[in-house]
């Protein structure tokens, strides 16, 4: 067999909304001639976000990792952030890259949420806030990480990356915390191709995020607070008016398949999906299945040399990765981190992919089980 075939299947791979709507959008941007500075598209993509996830205030912006500083900024932050080193590395770079200090978290097993016990024990005079991700589209422990904040007057900010359209019982992700940040890159559930949103319901923090987005601008000429260029153009707006359109379909799609991997895996003992509560509605983005850690990076292999881009996220934690390894004084041992990053793959979902494509993803774990033997 071909052992260098090409990439057939890919986690994250776009799931490109009605054509024929997302060309019509984009010719009514070029015959308005209006291509950025808070325009048409991005006010009518704002409103519509901020009616279907119930919250006060959307404020679009370019991209996830640059609406995460921009709230760090609004919020005034400053020394020590609480982050999980179990995320995407933006979560920690966005803090880092600011001058602030990530300070790396454990997770919980069963979840992978940061785990509120071990934020407690981090927290310092020098700690401004927690910032905990919303994984694999699920809620965080809301009111522990709430109470620790208040309990030390520091700010709560969620990296909800992964958790457009999800809900904690009957609440959208979007309403917790001082702000949430969305990402809406072409990997996402929901997606302007690169994009981002901040959600908040205080109406101050709102008002500060919209000025520091355009170079805190308030009127043509008066720059009244240092801000940035973190503006989100009309293109991508255009394109996310539509994607938000097909974005029920594309979740109950994930839904289907995510029950077809738990079924059509069910005979394998080597591999245990992980499942959502049911307190809360998730997107289905990730697939994610817990392996045991002596096949895992040999079983990601076999599927990578069949064209079947499985993936190992977010391997092997924040603290572990170079960018930050060599910096820090006292390294963290993180145990609970160092396992799930030891033991897990993601599959590929989404539009694409089909049910025989996932009978032939469960036969390849069959294959490879029996090669192994
Ligand atoms: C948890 C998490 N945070 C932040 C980001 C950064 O998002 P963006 O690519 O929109 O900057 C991602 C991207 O995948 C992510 O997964």
């Amino acid at each position: 067999m071909n052992k260098t075939k090409q990439i057939e299947f890919h986690v994250g791979k776009p799931n490109i909304p009605n054509k024929a709507k997302l060309l019509s959008n984009f010719s009514e941007v070029l015959e308005s001639e209006w291509l950025s500075n808070n325009g048409p598209k991005v006010l009518e993509l704002e409103n519509q976000i901020q009616e279907r996830l119930r919250v006060k205030h959307c404020i679009c912006v370019c991209n996830a990792t640059i609406g995460i500083q921009l709230t760090i900024k609004a919020l005034e932050l400053s020394g020590e952030i609480i982050v999980p080193s179990f995320t995407f590395v933006a979560t920690a770079h966005a803090i880092h890259w600011l001058g602030l200090k990530p300070i790396f978290c454990d997770i919980n097993l069963k979840d992978h949420l940061i785990d509120p016990k071990h934020i407690e024990s981090l927290i310092t005079p020098n700690t401004s806030a927690i910032m905990a991700v919303s994984l694999w589209g699920q809620p965080c422990n809301y009111n522990e990480i709430q109470k620790i904040a208040d309990n030390h007057n520091i700010n709560v900010i969620y990296d909800s990356a992964h958790s457009f359209g999800c809900k904690h019982q009957d609440t959208y992700l979007g309403n917790f915390g001082d702000a949430e940040v969305f990402s809406f890159h072409a990997t996402k559930v929901f997606s302007c191709m690169e994009g981002g949103a901040i959600t908040t319901n205080c109406d101050e923090i709102a008002e500060k995020l919209r000025l520091i987005r355009n170079f805190g601008f308030q009127g043509p000429d008066n720059s009244v607070l240092v801000g940035i260029n973190a503006k989100m153009n009309e293109i991508s707006a255009a394109y996310g008016l539509v994607s938000l359109c097909d974005l029920d379909r594309i979740i109950n799609k994930n839904k289907v398949n995510f029950h077809l991997y738990c079924d059509l895996f069910a005979k394998f003992r080597e591999i245990e999906f992980l499942n959502f509560s049911k307190n809360h509605q998730t997107n289905y983005q990730y697939v994610v299945a817990k392996v045991i850690p002596e096949i895992r990076d040999s079983l990601v292999n076999f599927y990578h040399q069949r064209g079947i881009w499985v993936r190992k996220y977010f391997h092997p934690g924040c603290h572990k990765m170079k960018a930050y390894r060599d910096q820090i004084s006292v390294y963290p041992e993180l145990g609970n981190t160092s396992i799930v990053s030891s033991e897990i793959i993601l599959f590929p979902t989404g539009l694409q992919v089909t049910e025989d494509d996932i009978k032939r993803f469960a036969d390849i774990l069959n294959e490879f089980l029996f090669s192994s033997i």
